[in-house]
């Protein structure tokens, strides 16, 4: 957390936006977690395929105007589907949409339900980041360019592998495939080593640890143009326990 707000100041951010997904030690997010995110330095919270891991969560989401839960889940899903952020003045529209290929929840189209939300947005927001939640690769790439010219960013989240596709498409939207993991790098998808290769190797289950080394920010920054109305870069942070290099 205190990287984090330092972070925040060398990169003169205006807005921090996080996916908490996974803060509850893996699986999920609770009220105090989220709190506590959201009095260091960030923003607003998305969510994605584990937003209902927590019980009670589904209780508290909607007292936490700055949370906002995928926005293809069924209506009747607690929790908001947008999040509106004030950047000294701006109107930065913010949502999740879950991608469907290779994914377990259920959730609708992810492109008429971004389609759905931006219209929403018209004239509430002045501009919109969409976080796309996917596995797939072909999904998340082909929705940003469904989106291109129409939101500031669409950057990934999900496999918590960084990508280094980071570019801004030809109509000006900023594009990632997956902004990677905030979490311990030593492990597969956060997960301490051995449990997993067991559970390649012979099918039994196992329970998998939350690993802790070689913990790392992961992150994306996209610089925006109020005036062109058009992202002009995205890059992939990188930063290291102790501070090692971006
Ligand atoms: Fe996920």
């Amino acid at each position: 957390m205190e990287r984090l707000q330092r972070l925040r100041a060398e990169l003169k951010a205006d807005v921090v936006i996080a996916n908490g997904e996974n803060v509850a030690a893996g699986n999920g997010i609770t009220a105090t977690l989220a709190k506590t995110l959201l009095g260091t330095g960030i923003d607003a919270i998305t969510l994605g395929d584990h937003v209902w891991d927590q019980r009670g969560w589904e209780d508290d989401i909607d007292d936490l105007p700055t949370v906002c839960r995928p926005a293809n889940l069924p209506e009747s899903c607690p929790g908001a589907r947008y999040v509106i952020v004030d950047v000294k003045g701006f109107k930065l529209g913010v949502f999740t949409v879950l991608g469907r290929t290779f994914m377990g929840m259920k959730a609708e189209c992810p492109f008429l339900g971004a389609d759905a939300v931006l219209k929403e947005l018209e004239g509430k927001a002045d501009g919109v980041l969409v976080e796309i939640h996917a596995e797939a690769t072909s999904e998340k790439i082909a929705l940003g360019w469904h989106l291109d010219g129409r939101a500031i960013a669409v950057l990934g989240t999900h496999t918590h592998v960084p990508t280094a596709d980071a570019c801004v498409l030809p109509k000006g939207t900023g594009f990632m495939c997956d902004v990677g993991m905030t979490g311990p790098y030593a492990s597969v998808l956060g997960r301490e080593v051995a449990p997993v290769i067991g559970r390649f190797l012979d099918g039994m289950p196992r329970r998998f640890e939350v690993a802790e080394n070689d913990v790392r920010i992961s992150a994306a920054l996209v610089d925006y143009d109020e005036v062109a109305k058009r992202a002009t870069e995205v890059r992939l942070i990188t930063v290291r326990r102790g501070g090692g290099g971006r």
